[in-house]
């Protein structure tokens, strides 16, 4: 049963979902445009996808932090154990920075190595870091090495989610449902 007391604030709950929804289709992207054998066309689409969609997410997590640290949520329900709230406050620490951090590789990567992001461009926005193969290798591990981590968290996360959802049914799950407008019933 939601409670608005205890619920996050809709601004915060519409752009979770909105993150969620974005990651949970720039991860596959991302795994698939890196296959061999694709058609050319097919996969330059889906590399413009990923990066513009990659600089939006990271658009995104910037007003969201920003928001966090403005907007305290409510504790978490009194029945939770001391130990599932450390869980889950590294977790979500651990989230909000690989939120940062993929994005952040995934541009000095594509920048560093000269390649184009479309969106940016066309606004004219220039490069932010210099052109270099080293750089661009170094972001590269981290943003290939990111990507397990991330994915790892998210299903971990969403299992946990789950599990109050629909076994514990303690009203974790109604914290952060539905997107946006008044708490559900
Ligand atoms: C939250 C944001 C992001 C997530 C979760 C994400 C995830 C992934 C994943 C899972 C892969 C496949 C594994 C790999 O080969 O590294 C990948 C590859 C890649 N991503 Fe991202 N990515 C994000 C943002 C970005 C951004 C903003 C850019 C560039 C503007 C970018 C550029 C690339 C490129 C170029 C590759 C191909 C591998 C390489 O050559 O480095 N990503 N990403
Ligand atoms: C796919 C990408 C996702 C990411 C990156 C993500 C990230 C996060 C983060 C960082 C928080 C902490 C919010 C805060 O305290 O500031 C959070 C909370 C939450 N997320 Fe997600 N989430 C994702 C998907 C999902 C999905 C699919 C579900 C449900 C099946 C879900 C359910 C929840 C719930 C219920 C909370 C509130 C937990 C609490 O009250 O402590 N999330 N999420």
């Amino acid at each position: 049963m939601a409670n608005p007391d205890t619920q996050y604030p809709s601004p915060a709950r519409f752009i979770h979902w909105t993150m969620a929804a974005l990651i949970l289709a720039t991860i596959p992207v991302g795994v698939l445009m890196t296959q061999e054998g694709l058609e050319r066309s097919f996969q330059n689409s889906l590399y413009i996808f990923h990066k513009n969609v990659g600089v939006l997410l990271l658009v995104l997590i910037l007003i969201r932090i920003f928001y966090r640290l403005t907007h305290k949520p409510a504790p978490l329900p009194s029945d939770i154990p001391d130990w599932q709230h450390r869980i889950a406050g590294l977790s979500h620490a651990a989230l909000y920075a690989l939120l940062l951090i993929m994005p952040i590789a995934g541009y000095i990567r594509v920048r560093s190595g000269g390649f184009p992001i479309e969106a940016l461009d066309a606004l004219g926005v220039p490069s932010l870091v210099p052109r270099s193969d080293a750089l661009a290798e170094v972001a590269k591990s981290i943003h290939y090495f990111g990507s397990f981590a991330i994915a790892g968290l998210i299903a971990m996360h969403i299992g946990a989610a789950l599990y109050h959802g629909i076994l514990r049914k303690d009203g974790v799950f109604s914290r952060m449902w539905p997107p946006f407008g008044g708490s559900a019933s």
